[in-house]
């Protein structure tokens, strides 16, 4: 039986929801991880101190009393957002950083971000008092095709942006595109970016080949082949620049299941499985450590985790295919390959 031992991982883009919801997927990220960055496209969306405060309260209420899991609380950055409330919410510990939504980019996004000049004041504000900015990278605009989204977006807000407010840190979420890596790359101190699990595993024949498959359908949506090969050599590469997001953004299946299903995947219960077999495959299980639990931490200024798990490799393991909620039922992500490791102390209990 082999074995590795890493920090106890941190996922830096998370969704909990809220509801039953939430009380069915916190313990799923829980089990395995010390901190997670909490998205705050919630209905309304979380765009206050006093959101966050409250927000935060009910993701605990959800956890086991005992847990020593850390939720990291983020604002949604909108045309109003007060520059004060959000330099005063950092300080104090209460966020830890700003999401950027274009509006309409994606599921909630309703109230997001129509103009970046708008926000320009807000954004001085955070790069003065070091309070990091998450971007949800793509352009919204009609004529441009789903595919070219990220990259268009880089090109057009994000360098630009960047540019304006030479000192912001700013974290490019889920990033999709070998155009994505190279930026992120290049970026220097200040810039960083998220790879999700599944964007390791899937390109967009998984979502369309054989019929539509909802439960692979995610935003920004999977790409070409030659794109997936990119983000894994980049996860893979023990570059300070990335880390995990894993974006585990749990749906009801009738939300995802139907004429207009939503966008997200549900990874967090078998995310470690998957991804130490993707560094198993790619020879660089000695890396993962740095993509889980050490790069995000450094670039958001935080302590590693002091605990650790060990990962065991041994007969292929099954998860469930769904898990119960009070809601409805939420598929797990099948990332269509056996998986040979599990967290051996305090994991899901994987089924034979
Ligand atoms: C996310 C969600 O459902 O909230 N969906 C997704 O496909 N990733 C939103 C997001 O992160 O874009
Ligand atoms: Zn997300």
């Amino acid at each position: 039986m082999e074995e590795i031992t890493l920090r106890r991982p941190d996922d830096f883009h998370l969704h909990l929801r809220d509801d039953a919801v939430l009380r069915a997927v916190a313990p799923e990220t829980a089990r395995h991880f010390g901190r997670a960055i909490i998205m705050p496209n919630l209905v309304p969306p979380v765009v206050t101190g006093d959101d966050a405060r409250a927000y935060r309260d009910r993701i605990m209420a959800a956890l086991p009393s005992d847990t020593s899991f850390e939720p990291l609380m983020t604002l949604y950055l909108t045309e109003q957002t007060d520059p004060a409330d959000v330099v005063a919410a950092h300080r104090t510990g209460l966020i830890t950083a700003v999401k950027l939504y274009p509006a309409g980019a994606t599921t909630n996004s309703a109230s997001g971000v129509r103009d970046v000049d708008r926000v320009r004041p807000v954004l001085e504000a955070m790069a003065e008092a070091g309070v990091p900015l998450c971007v949800h990278g793509e352009v919204t605009d009609a004529d441009i095709d789903i595919f070219d989204r990220e990259a268009v977006f880089i090109d057009r807000v994000l360098d630009p942006m960047r540019r304006a407010v030479p000192g912001l840190r700013v974290i490019m979420e889920h990033i999709t595109t070998s155009e994505g890596v190279a930026y992120a790359r290049d970026g220097g101190d200040s810039l960083a970016a998220t790879i999700t699990t599944h964007h390791l595993v899937i390109n967009r024949n998984a979502i369309l080949v054989g019929g539509i498959r909802p439960h692979y359908y995610c935003l920004p949506v999977a790409k070409r082949e030659h794109h997936r090969l990119a983000l894994r050599a980049a996860a893979t590469s023990g570059e300070a620049s990335f880390f995990l997001g894993t974006d585990s953004a749990p749906h009801v299946d009738a939300a995802k299941e139907t004429g207009c299903g939503c966008a997200g995947c549900f990874t967090a219960s078998n995310t470690l499985s998957i991804l130490a077999e993707v560094f198993e495959q790619e020879g660089a299980l000695d890396r993962l450590e740095a993509f889980c639990a050490l790069n995000g931490a450094a670039f958001y200024g935080l302590e590693p985790n002091a605990a650790r798990i060990t990962l065991r490799r041994g007969r292929p393991v099954a998860y469930p295919a769904k898990i119960d909620c009070e809601a409805g039922p939420i598929t797990l992500f099948d990332p269509m390959m056996d998986l040979h490791w599990q967290v051996a102390d305090g994991g899901a209990a994987p089924v034979a």
